[in-house]
């Protein structure tokens, strides 16, 4: 198979022609993967009409894929595929509302993921885009003062705090018993950290999960986190994916943040199966 690679736009994102994931892609081919995903930080493949086995196999070949702790999210048949749904589940159960706001995925967990694979399998006529920030380019454009500033400050994740910010009083979510909450515990990380592949600093904050700054009150942690939330989705630092049916979308956590753009008719169904990666490995 023979792979282009073309960039999708000025700050991140790419799109990979030529991958067809109905058949066991060559280890050439996952090393060209792997390297424009480090590159590019999004990479977008279209058309792939797959089955979930098949999202999983080649999610594998980048790492671990693990469950969302949030049991009742999970595919039937998969539990390392988190449905991303509008469905109203007469359970109560789904994932309605989830990533509407800037977030990496499992940044609230001390071993974090390397990679999400989501791939589009209905989407509604109009919007429903994804939003993705490339926070190198937000560490690079810091002055050094500011640089100086965050690189010795640790932030808190706390998982129960989406539940506070946005889903009070919401009966269609998984309620967080004691038992949730214990398998997603409070971590920490530090604000300006290198990438575990490329070495490149980023500047790593989720405000979605973020709590609090290691030593600071909540007036001068508030601050901060308003500066980062700015800093980090200004423009020039963004792509915006505009999805079709099929089209499967991998992103790397350590150097992106997303947020899913809530803009569409929501009687019409916006349906994706999502696999996170974590212990990231080369591709084959
Ligand atoms: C996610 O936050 O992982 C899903 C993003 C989306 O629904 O577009």
């Amino acid at each position: 198979m023979t792979l282009t690679i073309n960039r999708l736009g000025g700050a991140l994102g790419a799109e990979v022609i030529g991958l067809d994931l109905t058949r066991e892609p060559a280890n050439e081919d996952m090393d060209r993967v792997h390297q424009a995903w480090l590159d590019h930080g999004v990479l977008v493949m279209r058309d792939q009409q797959i089955t979930a086995e098949q999202q999983l196999t080649f999610a594998r070949r980048f790492g671990t894929a693990a469950p969302h702790h949030l049991n009742p999210n999970r595919h039937p048949d998969h539990p390392e595929i988190l449905v991303v749904s509008n469905e109203r589940r007469k359970d109560g159960g789904g994932t309605r509302g989830s990533g509407q706001h800037w977030h990496s995925d499992y940044s609230y967990l001390e071993g974090r993921s390397s990679a999400s694979i989501l791939r589009a399998l209905q989407i509604p006529s109009v919007g429903g885009d994804t939003m993705f920030a490339n926070t190198y380019r937000a560490h690079d454009a810091l002055s050094e003062t500011m640089r100086g500033i965050l690189s010795p400050l640790t932030i808190t994740y706390d998982y129960s705090l989406v539940y506070q910010r946005y889903y009070k009083g919401r009966t269609d979510r998984v309620q967080l018993t004691d038992e949730l909450r214990a398998k997603a515990p409070p971590s920490e990380h530090p604000i300006i950290e290198a990438h575990p592949e490329t070495g490149r600093n980023v500047i790593f904050f989720d405000p979605t999960y973020a709590n609090a700054i290691v030593g600071m009150e909540e007036a001068e942690y508030t601050a901060i986190f308003r500066f980062l939330t700015d800093h980090l989705t200004r423009p020039e630092f963004i792509y915006r994916h505009h999805w079709k049916p099929y089209d499967m979308v991998m992103w790397d956590n350590r150097c992106t943040i997303h947020c899913a753009v809530s803009d569409y008719d929501d009687a019409e169904r916006r349906h994706l199966n999502r696999v996170t990666v974590t212990n990231s490995h080369a591709a084959h």
